[in-house]
């Protein structure tokens, strides 16, 4: 196991917990968690301190990484009080649509600014981040951001701010769009008439299976549905459908185009 150094979280929320559990398991030596919500008190323990506010920050505490996973809206009024830290330290941000540039106004022109994007399977170490660093991000840097993110699952990095647009649309937002295929897997089960219970835990396994599957297996997703789909068969019957140019292409092109729009003008 290897021992994390001192980290400075600012925001234990969802993201930031399931980020603070990854650490823990990693060796985390030290930390403080700043968190107003009564909740955040729960995440203390040994060498974890819970504080309510950047003022009430131990004495002499001096972490070498601040991770910023407040929402984006509070960017503004919260970062101001951690410049002093980011003088020194390695600063992520995980916030969705707070560029390099805007964060920087607020902690530092200098800072050594990491922005990331994970995703909520981060909560069972199955996440994946992108991330970006900015030109004041020394090599040790890089490789320690590299080490926090990937507490919480694989880590991929971009030399393009302006790509993560694309991947929150993709990969911030997919596990929406499989849950969203669960859902719709389970209604067309019960228009068929299967029992509800039934149809819940066809569409739940299937697609836990198959996540599974594509993990434990060396070929690629196109190979995988080829494997399953008998030529003339059923699964066929569904595909023809399903794989229609106006159809989930079609219409998956356009929700993702949408959606790093619409990151894209967050961001603007
Ligand atoms: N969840 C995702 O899928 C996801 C994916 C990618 C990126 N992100 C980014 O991760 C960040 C956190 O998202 P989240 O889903 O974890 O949100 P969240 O659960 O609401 O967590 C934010 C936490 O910050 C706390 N907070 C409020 N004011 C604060 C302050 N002044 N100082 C320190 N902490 C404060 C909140 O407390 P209260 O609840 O009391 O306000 C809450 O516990 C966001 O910027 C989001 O864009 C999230």
């Amino acid at each position: 196991m290897t021992t994390l150094p001192s980290i400075l979280l600012v925001g234990g929320g969802r993201m930031g917990s399931a980020m603070l559990a990854g650490w823990r398991e990693q060796g985390l030596s030290q930390a403080v968690i700043v968190d107003p919500s009564p909740e955040a008190a729960k995440l203390a323990g040994p060498g974890i301190t819970v504080v309510a506010d950047a003022t009430e920050i131990p004495f002499g505490f001096t972490p070498e990484a601040i991770i910023l996973a407040v929402k984006p809206q509070m960017a503004a009024a919260v970062l101001p009080a951690y410049a002093r830290f980011a003088a020194h330290a390695l600063v992520i941000s995980i916030m969705a649509g707070k560029t390099i540039h805007a964060i920087a106004q607020s902690v530092g022109r200098e800072a050594a600014i990491v922005r990331a994007m994970p995703n909520t399977p981060a909560a069972v170490r199955q996440g994946i981040t992108v991330a970006y660093p900015c030109s004041h991000v020394a090599p040790h840097q890089r490789e320690l951001a590299h080490a926090l993110l990937a507490a919480t699952g694989a880590v991929a990095w971009i030399s393009d701010e302006a790509q993560l647009d694309a991947v929150t649309a993709i990969s911030g937002g997919g596990p929406a769009y499989v849950f969203l295929l669960t859902e719709l897997m389970e209604q067309a089960g019960l228009d068929q008439g299967l029992p509800p219970e039934l149809a819940r835990q066809l569409a739940r396994q299937t697609v836990i299976g198959s996540a599974a599957l594509l993990a434990a297996s060396d070929e690629d997703a196109a190979t995988l549905r080829i494997n399953v789909t008998s030529p003339g068969g059923t699964t066929a019957e569904a595909l023809k459908l399903l794989r229609a140019d106006d159809a989930l292409p079609e219409i998956f092109r356009k929700a993702i185009a949408a959606a790093t729009e619409r990151s894209r003008a967050l961001s603007a």
